[in-house]
């Protein structure tokens, strides 16, 4: 036959299930085997059973003493803002005017936004993310850029131009009818072209007219399997100029609610100062959050509050917002996300955090079956965890009294040295050095 197959050996670890609602959430195989077929998944499981089932002289990775599990899934981040990342600021709206305008200004040179774009991959490999919702610029050549070298490598990746059309500086303005005609021309060269899928991203409503609003809601309903992405509720200043900009709305949410914009598939960054209407809303809509916490805690924006949204059964995912956020790293974005939770009063647990950086983000992605764990069929997208990366994680994995204890310890000392290796389509796309 034809058929490439694959397996790898080590510990296995995915999720079948959120487990803040389910005591059988996750599927652990201290000594298991990965099988992958053509750059799926084709089983996973016990080495002890699966081995017997390979045909005789299938190459087996040996990875045992690390952990094998899906690759982590960033439901927020903007590439072009790598190279302003850790830029002090006393909040959200001067650093947008200090840091990232400029920084995004750019990205109308193809070869600068060709070049950002294969670091930004890079280094998210290095974390182990295989798969993100990333904002490009204004100019619709940053989104060719990205997807160009995204694609090369194989990946699934979500992206958009950003839609702009006021208060902005004018090198950075579209128009509300050449912002969704560009939009629509990339929808139909990238949207579902190989692993790539499109997301319509108005940056966030203080930044689009009502008349741009409009269009990319229309953009929505026109094209219901792309997504939506922008921001909302993030910050306190940036709450009350929207509250000015639309009197006329209940709420910030409220605002993109009216324009259509609240509909599976699209991801609300932040959500921090929504009240329970709120939450109510996106629950029912379908509508999924983006937790950035490292970037709330940079820029001074606010606690996310987990408990409200677990109680208002919204779909939650993790996210770095780099540059904001000042790791592209998903075990830094765990560490801080725990620490938010203690500060609400709730304990987050590392089995948690693990699956909202796994197939939560993709059920709040609607691509459960496709990424996010190994069910057979899914794609091969997966990391080589190492517990014994560092010399304070070797000395502490050494007394860990369970799985919880482990992933917690991952999560709270590890970074981009803790992924041995990440695989992308059953491809090697980093192997650390
Ligand atoms: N709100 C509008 N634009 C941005 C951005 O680029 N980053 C963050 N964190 N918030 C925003
Ligand atoms: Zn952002």
């Amino acid at each position: 036959s034809t058929t490439d197959l694959q397996a790898y050996r080590g510990s296995l670890l995915h999720f079948l299930a959120d487990p803040a609602f389910s005591d059988n959430a996750h599927a652990w195989h201290e000594d298991g085997l990965l099988i992958v077929a053509d750059g799926k998944v084709r089983a996973a499981g016990d080495y002890a059973t699966l081995h017997a089932t390979l045909p005789a002289g299938t190459m087996v990775h040996d990875y045992s003493g690390k952990l094998l599990m899906p690759g982590f899934i960033d439901t927020h981040i903007h590439y072009p803002q790598t190279d302003i990342i850790a830029s002090p600021s006393a909040g959200l709206l001067p650093w947008l005017e200090t840091y990232t305008f400029p920084a995004e200004r750019s990205f109308e040179h193809p070869e600068h936004a060709a070049g950002v774009a294969e670091f930004f991959l890079d280094e998210l490999l290095r974390c182990g993310t295989t798969t993100a919702m990333v904002y490009c610029t204004v100019h619709p050549q940053s989104v060719d850029a990205f997807f160009t070298a995204s694609e090369a490598r194989g990946l699934r990746m979500v992206a958009g131009k950003v839609l702009m059309d006021r208060n902005c500086p004018e090198f950075l303005r579209d128009t509300a009818e050449s912002g969704a005609r560009d939009t629509e021309a990339l929808i139909n060269r990238w949207h579902n072209h190989g692993r790539s899928q499109y997301a319509i991203t108005p940056r966030f409503a203080p930044t689009s007219t009502p008349e741009q609003l409009h269009l990319a809601g229309e953009l929505a309903r026109a094209y219901p399997d792309t997504y939506i992405q922008t921001h909302v509720s993030e910050n306190e200043a940036e709450c009350a100029w929207v509250r000015e900009l639309f009197p006329q709305s209940r709420s910030y949410i409220d605002v993109y609610d009216s324009y259509g914009m609240l509909r599976p598939r699209a991801m609300y960054g932040h959500c921090i100062w929504l009240d329970d209407a709120d939450r109510r809303r996106m629950a029912e809509t379908g509508a999924a959050a983006a937790i950035c916490p490292t970037s709330n805690l940079f820029l001074g924006s606010g606690l996310f509050d987990f408990e409200r949204a677990d109680q208002a059964g919204m779909l939650v995912a993790l996210a770095t917002d780099v540059g904001g956020g000042t790791s592209f790293s998903m075990l830094q974005t765990m560490n801080e996300a725990y620490k938010v939770a203690r500060l609400k009063g709730s304990h987050l647990p590392a089995l948690r955090m693990f699956y909202l950086a796994t197939l939560g983000a993709a059920r709040a992605m609607q691509l459960e079956g496709t990424i996010g764990n190994f069910a057979p069929g899914a794609e091969a997208d997966f990391i080589v965890v190492d517990p014994q990366a560092t010399p304070l994680l070797q000395r502490r994995s050494r007394s860990v009294a369970s799985l919880e204890e482990q992933l917690f310890a991952l999560a709270l000392l590890g970074d981009d040295r803790a992924i041995a290796a990440t695989y992308s389509g059953g491809r090697q796309v980093h192997v650390r050095t």
